[in-house]
């Protein structure tokens, strides 16, 4: 079913060392202003070098390459996603929210740090992400002024996700948990594919089909993450497995049951497939961060 072509995990692995490259040169340049603080630049740095997929970045670039656009273009947009996720992460893990003492391996920025200061690492990377884009050199002002309206928009998004996450309604349905995750999770995955359209110049018809794409992963990558955190282990994904029951969390699994769950993933998957297949342009490495987004095990 669909395009059988297996993708090579070298295209992944190849635009992730660029985001690594930018993330520890340019990036990290702005966060070592802050040398008066020493231990505030030693914070905002914790979460950053902790690691992660970088799968936002990644796609973000995959999207510039399928289209044939500038790499060096898209690179500030593509670090300055990573900043806006990895500031969702630090605030998801506070005891507040889900109250998490595992991240990307290592211990929560509050737990390493403390509460008062991780709550600033995250207004810290919110800030800094904005502050990327419009330094980026290598594009328009116009396309600058498009990525900063795309991202603020995916923010945005995802603080409301975030919000009724926590708040839910009293019996919700499939839709509401599809809703609430194409907030909190989808927002930021459709905007690395929106941002990486902008970077390009994309027009009308090509945006729309890539867009598809980014709203069906979007929603998908957080029932992967549903299934993982009730099947996988702490070792395995560097954060603490079973955090959505401890929680009472209205997840996929919560809702659907694990098998619905992952059947619900897999039909995504086949349809996902479907718009690969009828994108514009050369998406190899798109298609490689798709799969790793459906299969992945961390
Ligand atoms: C975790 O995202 C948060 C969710 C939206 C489910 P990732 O699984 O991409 O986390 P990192 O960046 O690899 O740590
Ligand atoms: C959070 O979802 C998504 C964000 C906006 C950070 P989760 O709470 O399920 O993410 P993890 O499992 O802690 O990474
Ligand atoms: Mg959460
Ligand atoms: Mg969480
Ligand atoms: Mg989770």
């Amino acid at each position: 079913m669909g395009n059988s072509t297996s993708s090579d995990p070298a295209d992944l692995e190849r635009l992730r060392a660029l985001v690594e490259d930018a993330l520890r040169g340019p990036v990290d340049a702005l966060i070592a202003e802050r040398g008066e603080l020493q231990r505030f630049g030693e914070a905002l740095r914790y979460p950053i070098g902790a690691g992660g997929k970088r799968l936002r970045p990644v796609l973000l670039l995959a999207t510039v390459e399928a289209l044939g656009g500038s790499l060096a273009a898209g690179l500030p947009a593509a670090c300055s996603l990573e900043l806006v996720h990895t500031f969702s992460l630090v605030h998801d893990d506070l005891p507040a929210l889900d109250d998490d003492s595992l991240r990307r391996g290592l211990p929560t920025a509050h737990v390493a740090y403390g509460e008062d200061v991780a709550i600033l690492v995250g207004d810290g990377l919110l800030a800094l992400a904005f502050r990327v884009i419009a330094e980026g050199a290598a594009t328009t002002a116009e396309v600058r002024l498009a990525l900063v309206h795309e991202l603020a928009t995916a923010t945005d998004g995802m603080v409301r996700g975030q919000y009724l996450d926590l708040h839910p309604i009293a019996e919700p349905d499939e839709a509401w948990v599809r809703r609430m995750c194409s907030l909190k999770t989808g927002c930021l995955l459709e905007a690395a594919i929106a941002m990486g359209l902008h970077v390009v110049g994309a027009d009308d018809a090509v945006t729309a089909a890539y867009r598809e794409l980014g709203a069906e992963i979007g929603v998908a990558f957080q029932i992967v993450d549903d299934v993982l955190d009730a099947t996988s282990t702490s070792e395995e994904l560097g954060k603490t497995a079973g955090a959505d029951e401890i929680n009472d969390r209205q997840s996929w699994v919560r809702v659907l049951g694990l098998a619905e769950a992952q059947a619900r993933a897999e039909e995504s998957w086949q349809r996902s497939l479907v718009l690969l297949d009828a994108l514009p342009g050369e998406p190899t490495a798109l298609r490689a961060v798709v799969e790793t987004i459906y299969r992945r095990t961390s």
